[in-house]
């Protein structure tokens, strides 16, 4: 398959570039700065891409280019500090010019034979981010664009296939950005954009079913995204030989529980065990009020309950399907983020269970796992389903989880989760839910007093959960939302809304 390989110079940046080169249809991996030569070589790239960096190439122990990498006669493409070390590798000249440029910068195109700007506008806005610029582009090169503060913001030298820029064509502030990228890997790397989501199901299939031959199979589904996408990949790939596993702890939201037997047994027609072990679970809930107390006895409960269910219904299973994605497989190993919820998934097992595991997302993005969902005729409920916590309803219970309290929250979000939904909300929100905390007030509806719960009403914009901000809905939206709960929710009284970003605040609750 062709590829583009991104070279990563400094995480953040890397993901964004291989997203937009997937964006247009071309399959891109991050790779490490310093992969050794000839494994890089070894999987024959069409383009290579170094990534920009928070460094300067100046700084002690700043992320060098391997110059082998530049001999191996394939299209490189540099960006920012990319552009920088390529600049550097080829005896060209990169300052510290004591001008940094942040922000959008106005850009001017001033060569018209240029591969990168062709039918590009002469002049446009470009996103900066860079302390250090080229200032003397290497033998060869010559200068495509520059702005008030880099002299030298594009160069080229299409001979040798050597292409950069100073600023991100990656980000959306830089409006012809995509366009440049299409200019680098459909003109310079030659490539043509194969890469579908028809192209990736097609390729997972032949290979899920070289993997299992005729063995069989278990997935464990969660009512995510992510282990609903990978078992329909599995089942269209080896149909009867796949029997999915959904242990249902009753801390689901409403009607999440029925739609995973509805669309895995009714419409995908699969071997579907619905262990309802909600009973067990509320059971062991009784009385805990601890957080980190509640996860681990959920994560606990979990993985018993699994593991009967494998020993007495899969014990002739070799695989077990996970619905592991893209940004964990890069970020497993080179993050080591201070734990401040234990976010042990539920559905993580243990070591010991033999298990060959089947990953058939692991190449892919959230949004690229999205769309395989819809094509595979998931609905859309499942597909765009927003994130949720593996203990669910629990961490969204201050205090005991009881089956009362349970219900109260269950009828409350319902409205929530309709009334976003009705404001055409639900894909734009990252996500939003309502919380019961453990405090009464003092109410008074029709002549009487009450005095019961209130609801916190919680929604967030984020990108990947790990900062997020409170949404500013709409007044009226608001008003709807809490007039429906109180009315609606016998023992509640209050609607609040929670207005703290993360951080200080986090997401959920608990
Ligand atoms: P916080 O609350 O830490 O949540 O801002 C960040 C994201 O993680 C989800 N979350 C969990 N997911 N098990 C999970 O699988 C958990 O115990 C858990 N706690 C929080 C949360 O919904 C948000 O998307």
């Amino acid at each position: 398959m062709d590829k583009v390989f991104v070279l990563d110079f400094g995480a953040q940046y890397a993901q964004l570039i291989a997203r937009r080169v997937r964006e247009c249809h071309v399959y891109s991996e991050i790779v490490p700065h310093d992969i050794p030569l000839k494994e890089l070589s070894g999987q024959h790239p069409a383009g290579i891409i170094l990534s920009g960096g928070p460094k300067s190439v100046y700084s002690p122990g700043a992320p060098s280019l391997d110059p082998g990498i530049l001999k191996l006669g394939i299209p490189v493409l540099g960006i920012c500090y990319g552009q920088q070390v390529m600049a550097q590798g080829l005896g060209g000249e990169v300052s510290r010019t004591g001008v940094a440029e942040f922000g959008k910068t106005d850009l001017k195109v001033n060569s018209s034979d240029s591969v990168l700007f062709s039918e590009l506008p002469p002049e446009q806005t470009v996103w900066m981010s860079h302390n250090d610029s080229v200032t003397g582009p290497p033998e060869g090169f010559h200068v495509t664009a520059s702005t008030p503060a880099s002299p030298v913001a594009g160069f080229e030298d299409p001979e040798r296939g050597f292409y950069g820029v100073q600023f991100h064509p990656e980000v959306a502030h830089t409006p012809f950005g995509l366009d440049l990228l299409k200019n680098f890997l459909y003109e310079a790397c030659d490539l043509l954009p194969k890469w579908t989501m028809t192209s990736v199901i097609e390729t997972a299939i032949e290979q899920i079913r070289a993997q299992v031959g005729t063995d069989r199979v278990a997935c464990g589904l969660s009512g995510g995204v992510d282990s609903a996408v990978a078992a329909a990949l599995v089942h269209r790939a080896v149909g009867d030989q796949l029997t999915c596993v959904f242990v249902d702890h009753g801390l689901m939201r409403a009607g999440e529980g029925e739609a995973v037997e509805t669309t895995f047994r009714r419409h995908l027609g699969a071997d579907l065990i619905h262990v309802k072990a909600s009973d067990r679970f509320l059971e062991k809930l009784a009385g805990v009020t601890d957080p980190e107390e509640k996860r681990k006895t959920i994560g606990e409960t979990f993985i018993r309950v699994f593991e009967e269910v494998a020993r007495d219904e899969l014990e002739d299973a070799q695989f077990l399907v996970q619905g592991t994605l893209y940004p964990d497989v890069i970020e497993s190993g080179t993050k080591d983020a201070a734990k401040i919820k234990s976010h042990h998934n539920v559905g993580g097992l243990p070591d010991d269970m033999k298990f060959t595991l089947i990953e058939p997302l692991r190449n892919l993005f959230k949004d690229e796992v999205r769309r395989v969902g819809e094509e595979l005729g998931l609905p859309e409920e499942i597909v765009w389903r927003q994130p949720f916590p593996g203990p669910g309803l629990a961490v969204r219970i201050i205090g005991e989880v009881t089956p009362e309290r349970l219900d109260l929250l269950r009828a409350a979000d319902q409205v929530v989760f309709q009334e976003i939904k009705r404001a055409g909300l639900l894909r734009e929100i990252w996500q939003s839910f309502a919380v019961l905390p453990a405090v009464r007030s003092v109410g008074v509806m029709g002549d009487e007093r009450t005095y019961g719960y209130p609801i916190v009403l919680r929604a967030v914009t984020s990108e990947d959960a790990m900062t997020a901000d409170w949404a500013r809905l709409d007044y009226d939206l608001l008003e709807r939302i809490s007039n429906r709960i109180v009315n609606e929710v016998p023992g509640i009284n209050r609607v609040v809304y929670d207005i703290t970003s993360k951080p200080p605040g986090t997401i959920e609750w608990e």
